[in-house]
């Protein structure tokens, strides 16, 4: 780990034991407090469970999005996905909160598929793999069930001419010091990975250039993608557009601990939508991490620790929404009642009935691609 630090969180790299408070003082960004919640069930009704247990935990300007909202000035929003691979379970918990946020507030939203990024990044992949891994993601997008009217895909190199015009003012002002600093980059790292961070500001400001006028927008994510809109937000006020603000999540733990982010790296550590349910049955019970005790008798007696117990937390964060169901399984497994491979039973199940269903929503959305993607 780089500058003897505890850990490491940036778009491109996430190590060691994630202290989410720490990493919001070093990041800069405002907690999601009690006051903030309550503003926002004022215009959504309720709040989705993601709000409620803390998963989205901080934000950079929810109040400004709510301020303008409550003049009438609708928001819009994006986010995005850097396409390498199939998705896995935790790219999901950005998007379907993203999609709550579209029902609630029924504005436009922007799915960025970085293509291009990925190319440069992923040094094995080649231009024609990641865009076809665009749109194997994109398919994914549709099935989660955004509404076409209101929603645009694009693939940067699908629309290499609107997004290179808009990136150029952006690149202009970056220098090469901050993104080494903001990525972890060394002097190795490629030109086109240095120049990269201003095309993930386009999407931030496309709405206010075809309209020609400044509209707010909200990016909802995961917190390692905040330095790509740190840099964001100080260029495009100095080119006349209004910061953009975001909503952002910790991460889905991988099977193997507690600590840090679930990523695609290690396949015995990720689950992926295209798993098939043995697949997905194999992982939990050989891989995903236990905090239960050794024996079952000693488990009566001691009872586990859902804390660190990587399937109740993916229960907690993804696949049981119900908060009385959710509570009902930390106290069994607290006090002993509950056996971890009673936990992983319904944690097997919950995804393999999610995936099913999905995988047969991301084969109709095949058909539907054209209603979603944006071409130049
Ligand atoms: P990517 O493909 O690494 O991740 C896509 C989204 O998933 C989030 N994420 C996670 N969330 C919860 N738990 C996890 N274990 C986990 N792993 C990843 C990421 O934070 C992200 O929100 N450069 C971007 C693509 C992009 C983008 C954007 C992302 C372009 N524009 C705007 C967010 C917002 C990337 O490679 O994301």
């Amino acid at each position: 780990m780089k500058n003897n630090n505890d850990f490491v969180v940036t778009p491109y790299e996430v190590q060691g034991k994630v202290d989410y408070n720490k990493l919001m003082e070093r990041f800069g960004t405002e907690p999601i407090d009690q006051a903030l919640l309550e503003r926002i069930r004022k215009h959504t009704g309720d709040l989705h469970f993601m709000l409620r247990r803390g998963t989205f935990f901080t934000h950079r300007d929810m109040n400004f999005i709510l301020d303008e909202w409550e003049k009438g000035n609708k928001y819009y929003l994006y986010t995005g996905r850097g396409p390498s691979e199939d998705i896995h379970l935790g790219h999901l918990v950005p998007w379907i909160f993203t999609k709550w946020l579209q029902d609630k507030f029924k504005v436009k939203f922007i799915f960025q598929l970085t293509d291009d990024e990925k190319f440069l990044i992923e040094e094995k992949l080649s231009k024609e793999e990641t865009y076809s891994f665009a749109i194997e993601n994109a398919c994914d997008v549709i099935a989660l069930g955004f509404d076409h009217k209101n929603t645009e895909i694009i693939i940067d190199t699908d629309n290499a001419q609107t997004f290179y015009n808009i990136a150029l003012p952006v690149a202009k002002k970056i220098t090469y010091s901050t993104v080494k600093a903001s990525f972890g980059f060394d002097n190795s790292i490629n030109i086109g990975s240095v120049f990269y961070t201003s095309i993930q500001a386009v999407p931030a400001v496309l709405e206010s250039v075809r309209q020609g006028k400044n509209i707010p927008c909200l990016i909802p994510h995961a917190i390692d993608q905040d330095p790509h809109f740190r840099l964001a937000r100080d260029v495009l006020p100095r080119l006349g557009y209004y910061k953009p603000a975001s909503i952002q999540c910790s991460f889905l733990p991988a099977l193997g601990g507690p600590e840090g982010k679930m990523s695609a790296s290690d396949p015995t550590q990720t689950v992926y939508v295209t798993d098939d349910p043995k697949t997905v049955e194999m992982k939990i019970k050989k891989h995903a991490f236990s905090g239960g005790q050794v024996s079952v008798a000693e488990h009566r007696k001691k009872g586990g620790d859902p804390d660190i117990d990587v399937s109740f937390q993916w229960l907690k964060i993804l696949f049981e929404p119900d908060d009385k169901k959710i509570k009902t399984i930390e106290e069994d497994y607290r006090n002993g009642d509950m056996l971890t491979g009673e936990l992983k039973a319904i944690l097997i199940e919950k995804i393999n009935t999610f995936l099913e269903s999905h995988r047969s929503k991301r084969e109709k959305a095949r058909d539907q691609l054209d209603n979603y993607l944006v071409k130049d």
